[in-house]
């Protein structure tokens, strides 16, 4: 039975967290080199955790060993929160699903189009096609008004939707970053404080919304079975928490960054032209350029994972950029190949984690693809979209990926045949 290869050191001295945070790329590269091995053991949070950036483990162990593993985000995430279900496990986490599930059913996903649809339209509209965009900007504005309007019921003709956003705002400056939870260093205590408060206002304002009983969205939540009035409020929370539409822009951004440049044109018009062509686009996007990082768990069993012991009281990370890169499933991994979900990866859908995998995996998923789907076919439909040369496009990968520097676009109307073309 062999030892995860690598070290996880002496207790505080040892620990490599900063190492971690300061550029989390370079340090799983560094320690995938150094081992050999894409899983490896070293200390984080101060505790000795196994790093898992092995496509074909990853998968195993959030599929059949997810069993011997608690969720690891309570610590960072819970008081920020309150109880919701990322800080359950086993039976009652189940439950809880079974329940939530209601909410994003095909149906259920199907009657939400009409806000998503009504408030991108309202966007796409709004653009001034001369100028020129922050990308990230655009989109996080664009996300919040979706989320805010779809889960709370929002309009955001109304002052209270700019209090609300900056409420968001504030409560995200206390999250310490999820899915992999980890402590953002120099966050000072004033600003948690002010985030706990943000929180509270913010549960205030979501029993007011429910109370006035007038909105799609809330009166859903309030029909689930045996869910709590807490929970029921915490879930609200977590779902209009400035963390979706982050994740959101984060791919958005990353999806004009891909198709914008010069000389990618085509892949523009193919979108419009071709459904799996569009379909094959978005994958390619999430596994180069996942939002989080990865995801964070708690041993409670020791198992075998690739040969290797996993001992119980260990931590784990899963690592998606690097499971998404693994060469032994995707070829010329750091190059970005839609083609590739057409070819060789044509049936390896179920190895992105993007959105976890198994019995935990994100339930707002297909939300998530009907959003992304709705805003690109829209934006294209009315636009050119290009990317200005000569930009910095960099990542930072914490606490969600997206580009260093503002990497700024314009929008050139299309011209369609419809169009009155002057005389
Ligand atoms: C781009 C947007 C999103 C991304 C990238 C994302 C990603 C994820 C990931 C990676 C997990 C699993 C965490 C883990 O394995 O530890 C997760 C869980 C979850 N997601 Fe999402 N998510 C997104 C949007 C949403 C939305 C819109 C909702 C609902 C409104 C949602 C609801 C959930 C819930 C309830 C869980 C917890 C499931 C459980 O613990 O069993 N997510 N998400």
């Amino acid at each position: 039975m062999a030892k995860v290869p690598g070290s996880a050191g002496l207790p505080l001295l040892g620990d490599r967290s900063y190492d971690f945070y300061k550029d989390p790329i370079k340090f799983q590269l560094k320690h995938l080199e150094q081992t050999k091995s894409r899983i490896f053991l070293s200390r984080f949070l101060n505790m000795p955790t196994v790093f898992v950036g092995s496509n074909k483990a990853l998968k195993e162990i959030l599929t059949d060993n997810s069993d011997k593993l608690n969720l690891g985000y309570k610590q960072f995430m819970g008081e920020i929160y309150g109880s919701n279900i990322l800080f359950t496990d086993g039976d009652y986490a189940q439950g809880l699903r079974s329940t939530l599930k209601h909410l994003f059913t095909p149906d259920s996903v199907t009657s939400y189009k009409d806000t998503i649809e009504r408030i991108v339209k309202k966007s796409v509209a709004s653009i001034d096609s001369g100028a020129s965009l922050c990308a990230y900007q655009h989109f996080k504005k664009l996300s919040i008004e979706i989320c805010l309007s779809l889960f709370l019921g929002l309009n955001f003709n109304d002052l209270e939707a700019d209090i609300i956003t900056e409420l968001t705002t504030t409560h995200w400056h206390g999250i310490i970053s999820v899915p992999v939870a980890l402590k953002i260093p120099k966050m000072s205590e004033s600003s948690y404080s002010k985030a706990l408060d943000a929180k509270r206002k913010l549960l205030d304002i979501i029993q007011k919304r429910r109370d006035e009983k007038c909105h799609s969205f809330p009166q859903k939540v309030e029909t689930l079975p045996d869910l709590e009035e807490v929970l029921v409020n915490n879930h609200l929370l977590l779902f209009t928490s400035a963390l979706v539409p982050k994740a959101l822009s984060s791919i958005l951004t990353s999806f004009l960054i891909e198709v914008g440049e010069k000389g990618k044109e085509d892949l523009q018009d193919s979108i419009l032209n071709d459904d799996e062509m569009f379909e094959c686009i978005l994958l390619e996007i999430l596994r180069v350029y996942p939002p989080f990082l990865g995801g964070r768990r708690i041993i409670t069993q020791d198992f075998m994972l690739d040969g290797y012991k996993l001992s119980s009281g260990h931590a784990m990370l899963y690592l998606t950029y690097l499971a998404h890169r693994d060469p032994d499933i995707f070829d010329h991994p750091d190059e970005f190949i839609p083609l590739r979900w057409l070819n060789k990866n044509k049936n390896d859908r179920d190895k992105l984690f993007c959105f976890g995998c198994g019995p935990r995996n994100c339930l707002g998923q297909d939300l998530v693809w009907s959003i992304l789907k709705t805003v690109i076919k829209e934006l294209l439909c009315k636009y050119k979209l290009i990317l200005e040369s000569g930009q910095n496009l960099s990542y930072k990968w914490l606490p969600v990926s997206r580009p260093i520097g503002n990497v700024m676009v314009k929008f050139e109307p299309r011209h369609t045949n419809n169009d009155d073309v002057p005389t």
